[in-house]
């Protein structure tokens, strides 16, 4: 049986699909599309692609569409990005940017990407690199004077060839 893809028009969506750059996915394989995080994607196997990054807990369909909604209701704060093979409608890569504004710099903006994971099967596409240039535009066009990640030693290539810049330091305190 053949896997019906869902178009963006069908979707109830985190923020505006025009927010994705075009020319980004003009670059993109046919097989695949990228888009906002739409409501029903705990479905397309949003927690599953997640789990290459590190532990996730499902918490049942309801608690994450509640999470999807409080993310919503921020207005312009939360930009989550997946991307979906068409031929299956699920979901091979996830990313996301979340919009922090500032007192200082004239009341500026800083764009932090977070949660980048692509699933195993397609890594080595460019698959991560599209959702990298997708959420920098996000921050760029929303005004933020720069957008910054936390990420490991054996990542620094990957994020290097997506045109950052290693600077400073991470320091972290666990709960
Ligand atoms: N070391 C060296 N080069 C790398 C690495 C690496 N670990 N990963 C990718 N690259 C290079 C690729 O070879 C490619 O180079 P090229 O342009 O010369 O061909 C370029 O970076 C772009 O690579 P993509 O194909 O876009 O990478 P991919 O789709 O595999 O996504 C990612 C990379 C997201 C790191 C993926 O491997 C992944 O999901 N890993 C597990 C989860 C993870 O570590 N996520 C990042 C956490 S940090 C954060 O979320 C802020």
């Amino acid at each position: 049986m053949s896997v019906k893809f869902t178009p963006d028009s069908s979707l109830d969506l985190l923020f505006p699909a025009d927010l994705v750059a075009p020319e980004l996915k003009a670059q993109l394989h046919p097989d695949v599309h990228i888009r906002p995080l739409a409501s029903s994607d705990y479905r397309r196997g949003h927690l599953d692609v997640l789990s290459v990054l590190t532990v996730v807990t499902d918490p049942g369909e309801a608690a994450w569409v509640a999470q999807f909604n409080a993310m919503r209701s921020a207005a312009s704060t939360y930009y989550a990005v997946v991307i979906i093979d068409r031929t299956t409608d699920r979901i091979v890569g996830a990313g996301s940017v979340f919009i922090e504004r500032k007192f200082l710099r004239g009341l500026g903006g800083v764009g932090h990407i977070e949660d980048i994971a692509v699933d195993k099967n397609q890594q080595g596409k460019k698959l991560g690199l599209r959702i990298i240039q997708a959420l920098t535009h996000i921050s760029e066009n929303i005004g933020c004077y720069k957008t910054i990640l936390n990420c490991s030693d054996s990542n620094i290539p990957f994020y290097e060839k997506c045109g950052f810049q290693k600077k400073e330091n991470e320091m972290a305190k666990y709960a």
